[in-house]
């Protein structure tokens, strides 16, 4: 099913969208260097930039850690990505000369994975959010220092068709939908509507 927006968007919005079929063909650099590229000028708290990202590629010495630390459910469709990422983010930040807890930390990582998914996107390429994986294990054997956050895996692939998944994602893969405006946006108090037939005709 195609996604139809309820209000105006660019493409991009609704054209990204996660699947679990990956040709597993090689990734240009330039691809992931655009897509970082793009996580690179997210927004952040005092701009303090808290993401950090980590990438293997199957070939590289670390592809089977990567793949080792995703839930057995997700390594089923994962494992033919062409990259594996891990995102973690800098608990602290300096603010005028002081070292202080980032309350932002997550929020601003979420703004920089987005970021990359769009531009992935825009060059043909997809993203999937893996959060089934073993979080310890991989602060353990990625050396993740104390002061960062393991927040999410994501998988980078080319779409491929559904002769190489695994039978049991097969119903799934297809983009899926969002509840609508109305449940999601308050006006001053949360649950009050923000746009009432009323006020669009005021
Ligand atoms: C932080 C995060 C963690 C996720 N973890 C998993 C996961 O472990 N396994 C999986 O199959 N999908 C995972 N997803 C994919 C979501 O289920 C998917 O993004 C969501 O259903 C919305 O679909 P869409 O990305 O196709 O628009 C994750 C996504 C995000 C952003």
């Amino acid at each position: 099913m195609p996604r139809i927006p309820d209000h105006p968007v660019d493409p991009l919005f609704v054209d990204r969208w996660s699947p679990r079929s990956f040709t597993g063909e090689p990734v240009p650099d330039a691809v992931l260097q655009s897509a970082f590229e793009a996580a690179r000028w997210a927004p952040s708290a005092s701009n303090a930039q808290p993401w950090r990202f980590i990438v293997a590629r199957p070939g590289d010495a670390e592809w089977a850690d990567f793949v080792s630390l995703l839930l057995p459910r997700n390594r089923l469709w994962a494992e033919r990505a062409s990259a594996l990422i891990l995102i973690v983010s800098a608990l602290d930040v300096e603010r005028r000369g002081e070292v202080v807890a980032n309350v932002s930390h997550s929020f601003d990582a979420g703004a920089a994975w987005a970021n990359f998914a769009h531009q992935a996107l825009l060059l043909g390429w997809h993203t999937h959010g893996i959060g089934g994986f073993d979080r310890d294990a991989a602060r353990e054997l990625l050396g993740i220092p104390e002061a960062f956050a393991v927040e999410s895996m994501l998988a980078l692939g080319k779409q491929a068709d559904l002769a190489g998944l695994h039978a049991d994602f097969h119903a799934q893969e297809s983009p899926n939908d969002r509840r609508p405006l109305v449940q999601t946006v308050f006006s001053g108090r949360f649950g009050a509507p923000a746009f009432s037939p009323q006020r669009n005709a005021a």
